[in-house]
């Protein structure tokens, strides 16, 4: 039965006008994006070398992932200095000719910043450690005495998101044993002490190096973490903040704390100074969608990305569900949605999307002893889940090689795993290496062109599978009908048609259980999830998520299309 028709929600009021509040964001994992100097690890170089792909590909910004100073414990999410280029990547020139050539291309760079913890290796936790309980060094940190006899106790029951308790017992220089340390993440990953103004201090400091630098904006990591509740009490529900019998609708006291909404108004004061252009988006995954649309409330932040848009199924009544929440919970703060589909913490949407219902759960991989998903009939629903996705008002990210409709390394050996939920949950979740495998620019040659340098390199930090060479984007540059070439031409349409500033209308004739359709201006976006091939509507066709099937008037099952109304 079809849903009954609803008015989709106003965008009145929405800061129209703002280039963010319909930016297209690619977002680059410079582990994996392209590695100029042969040790196997993507560099600054790479990207600045690429950087023009991407803008003929047709995005308006880049958002780098960690590339400062970090032991790489978390994939460079442990930095040990947030104002220096880790030597695997290069170098701070390195960075500001990326930035050169970023402004040449008319592409805005915006990067990563992690305020919620450090690395164990940052000079500061060392001096923490190094310094007595109760000292100033240690007030930067969360430290408490344990609980129990002795102190053996951790002083709470909070779990690290990466498994395992999220505290950790220090010992003094004499090795007898003293106070934890918090760290939501690994145990090398201390939170900081979000009440000590010092902490704040240091970050406002950092904010201006970057931006002094000439960056765009800031996407902040865990950003509904920072502060915690008084007193760190107990907490009954799961470690990402999600509720579980006992403690429905109950508020994690370590997420979403009133209090840190007063640092982001403050950070875009800070960027205001440098203009109005300078953007924050929040990596803030609380639930549901109009307590993270506080994120974005005004004087706040500029983006937070929609996840759960990214946790629907392939599904149009899902599909249908979110959007509608999504742009009356943004909405109502006069925001605009931030739709994501991928990212490097979890399954691309090309693999997801080859299972029925929403797959493989967030930091949970895919290894070889799981059911195999369907290659093509992931990547063909992912293509037409980004086109639905393209076709909404607002802002979308993309993640590296989604454009070429990469699906995860879903057989990667146990040996080459490195993300350390594998190791603290003692293998029961494989971790998030499957979608963090470097890119395939050639389809010859060794690392199917990811590494260039002497030939004794190349050997890429994870393995990529033998079937990536068909993938790669030199083949599919030749191909007018290939992923990359729909991805590039749907981009365009987007931009000429004014998709990311426009308004949604459902289209009652074309929602029904498997099928979802809305105007966008004089564009109707339909996407077809059922089993089955239905008839198109009148219009001429614009785009369609498999342009091999040109002309025909029908629309596939798991595909979508635009067409001109
Ligand atoms: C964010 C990052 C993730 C990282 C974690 C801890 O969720 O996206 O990759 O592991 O924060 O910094």
């Amino acid at each position: 039965m079809a849903p009954a028709p609803t008015p989709a929600p106003s965008p009145a009021g929405t800061r129209s006008g703002h280039w963010s509040t319909s930016a297209v964001v690619y977002q680059v994992y410079p582990r994996s994006f392209r590695d100029l100097d042969g040790d196997g690890m993507g560099d600054l170089a790479g990207i600045t070398a690429e950087l023009g792909q991407l803008a003929e590909l047709g995005v308006d910004a880049v958002w780098l992932s960690p590339f400062y100073s970090s032991p790489q414990r978390d994939g460079g999410y442990d930095v040990s200095d947030y104002c220096q280029v880790d030597p695997l990547f290069g170098t701070l020139d390195d960075f500001d000719q990326l930035v050169g050539r970023a402004t040449q291309l008319k592409l805005r760079i915006i990067i990563d910043l992690v305020p919620n913890h450090c690395s164990s290796d940052h000079s500061l936790f060392q001096l923490a450690l190094a310094e007595a309980p109760g000292s100033p060094a240690r007030d930067m940190f969360i430290f408490r005495d344990g609980r129990g006899e002795g102190g053996a106790l951790p002083p709470n029951n909070w779990q690290s998101h990466f498994g395992g308790p999220a505290w950790t017992r220090t010992a003094d220089a004499s090795g007898a044993p003293g106070q934890w340390y918090l760290h939501l993440f690994d145990s090398t990953q201390p939170d900081f002490n979000w009440d000590n103004p010092l902490v704040h201090q240091e970050f406002e400091r950092i904010l201006r190096f970057w931006l002094d630098r000439g960056v765009d904006g800031f996407r902040v990591d865990v950003a509904h973490a920072l502060v915690k509740a008084p007193g760190l009490p107990d907490w009954g529900g799961t470690a990402w903040g999600g509720s579980i019998d006992g403690f429905p609708g109950h508020e994690a006291p370590m997420f979403g704390q009133p209090a840190l909404h007063d640092i982001y108004r403050r950070w875009r004061g800070i960027l205001a100074e440098y203009g109005p252009e300078k953007i924050l988006c929040a990596e803030a995954n609380v639930d549901p969608l109009d307590r993270m649309a506080r994120w974005v409330a005004p004087g706040q932040m500029h983006h937070a990305f929609n996840f759960p848009y990214l946790n629907a199924p392939f599904s149009a009544l899902a599909l249908r569900s979110v959007v509608d929440a999504s742009l009356a919970a943004f909405g109502a703060v006069g925001a605009t949605s931030t739709w994501v589909l991928s990212n490097h913490d979890v399954v691309r949407h090309a693999t997801r999307f080859a299972y029925e219902g929403a797959g493989p759960r967030q930091g949970d991989g895919i290894g070889a002893g799981d059911e195999q998903p369907n290659v093509e009939a992931g990547r063909q629903r992912a293509a037409a889940a980004s086109l639905f996705m393209l076709g909404l008002p607002g802002a979308a990210y993309l993640y590296q090689g989604e454009e070429l409709g990469l699906p995860d390394h879903t057989t990667l050996p146990d040996a080459s795993r490195q993300d350390p939920t594998f190791a603290r949950t003692e293998r029961a979740r494989l971790g998030r290496d499957g979608c963090r495998v470097p890119l395939p620019w050639r389809e010859a040659g060794a690392s199917f062109g990811f590494s260039d340098g002497v030939p004794a390199a190349g050997v890429p930090w994870l393995p990529q599978p033998e079937a990536w060479g068909r993938l790669a984007r030199d083949v599919q540059s030749a191909d007018p009908d290939s992923h990359l070439a729909t991805y590039r031409s749907a981009l365009g349409i987007r931009r000429d048609r004014g998709l990311g500033t426009g308004t949604l209308t459902w289209v009652d004739e074309h929602c029904s259980d498997t099928t979802v359709g809305f105007l966008n201006g004089s564009t109707l976006v339909l996407l077809n999830a059922g089993p089955s091939p239905i008839e198109l509507p009148t219009g001429a066709i614009l785009q369609r998520s498999r342009p091999r099937q040109a002309a025909s008037r029908q629309l596939e099952s798991g595909e979508t299309i635009w067409l001109a109304a």
